[in-house]
């Protein structure tokens, strides 16, 4: 089975479950776990904040970190599929009462445009007070924002009074990408979240970074939202093990997917231009005049190769932890079978 759904189905290592099984524990909701506290530390150094909160999931991490920066009522400015406001579930409306304003193109936006969303104070309208930045940019295609950009974008809404938000579930995928660090893409930031269950292999888990002020409120929110947890060491655990271990690799995945990106380029059927390919995701159309999505990865199945199907026409690959460049070379061999038989 060689499974491109998402870097979200890689199975931990034998030496992570090693390292979970020896984790010292105690009660997180009494600050008591060792292991959890010395993940946090290690979030908060690495993208230069005062503290950091570790929660189950990166769409908790997500809403949580909203819920510290804006009230309910207030309008949050975000760019095109991000998933803060496409992919969970609707929470920013049910659980922090926010609205979204979707700005730019692909995920991608400027400060002209951040400067033409943000609304003047007045009674009539939602206060617009948080920018969300995405970064790699999931349904984007996994693309890595350009540093002056993302800084010249937050800039203008820093300018205009707002708070931001950085979405980075793949943040080490960027990276590694970019040769930038971790801290650097965090600066401008008020809150930072990023999930230890993707791209870095670990079971669960995602940390919210922040100033004291917030991660304290960020703690009560946790409590509200049901994520405090107990002896969580174990996955914490996990955690450290890929930030230890798992972040220099990434570039095996991001060398992967481009090979496959070019390979799937070749088959007639296809359309997708492999330069767009920045980091392990890969998405592609199907032209009108073959199968479409779904039978594709109908097929693709039955052969053992699992890809993730949106819409008619749009499929997305993700390269991992457990996919090797053989396995690349083997799904784009299936795929042109079926493309061309
Ligand atoms: C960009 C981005 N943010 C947040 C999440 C949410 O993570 P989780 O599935 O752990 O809730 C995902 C999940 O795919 C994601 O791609």
């Amino acid at each position: 089975m060689i499974d491109l759904r998402s870097d979200t189905v890689t199975q931990p290592t034998q030496n992570m479950r090693q390292a979970m099984a020896v984790a010292e524990v105690g009660d997180d909701v009494y600050g008591e776990d060792p292991t959890v506290r010395r993940l946090e530390e290690l979030a908060a150094q690495l993208t230069g904040k005062e503290a950091a909160l570790f929660v189950p999931s990166g769409t908790m991490a997500n809403q949580i970190a909203l819920g510290t920066l804006a009230q309910a009522g207030d309008e949050v400015i975000i760019g095109t599929g991000s998933h803060c406001y496409l992919y969970e579930g609707g929470a920013g409306a049910a659980l922090n009462g926010l609205q979204f304003q979707v700005i730019g193109s692909n995920g991608k936006f400027t400060a002209d445009d951040v400067r033409a969303a943000y609304r003047p104070d007045n009674h009539h309208q939602s206060p617009t007070t948080v920018v969300a930045f995405e970064n790699t940019h999931n349904r984007g295609g996994g693309w890595v924002w350009d540093l002056n950009e993302l800084q010249d974008a937050t800039t203008a809404a820093r300018e205009c009074g707002m708070r931001l938000h950085l979405d980075g579930a793949r943040i080490f995928n960027a990276q590694v990408a970019s040769n930038i660090p971790v801290k650097t893409w965090a600066e401008p930031f008020d809150t930072v979240t990023f999930c230890l269950s993707k791209g870095l292999g670990a079971p669960a888990g995602s940390v919210i970074c922040g100033d004291q002020g917030r991660i304290h409120r960020a703690h009560r929110l946790r409590k509200m939202f049901g994520g405090a947890m107990r002896q969580i060491g174990i996955l914490a655990a996990a955690g450290l093990y890929a930030l230890e271990h798992h972040v220099e690799r990434l570039a095996e995945d991001h060398a992967n997917a481009k090979l496959l990106a070019q390979m799937l380029a070749d088959i007639p059927g296809i359309i997708l231009e492999p330069a767009t390919v920045e980091t392990n995701i890969i998405w592609f159309n199907l032209t009108a005049d073959v199968l479409d999505a779904t039978a594709l990865a109908k097929a693709a199945q039955e052969r053992g190769v699992f890809l993730s199907a949106s819409g008619k026409r749009s499929l997305r690959a993700v390269t991992h932890l457990n996919i090797t460049q053989d396995d690349c070379l083997a799904a784009a061999r299936i795929l042109g079978e079926i493309l061309i038989s």
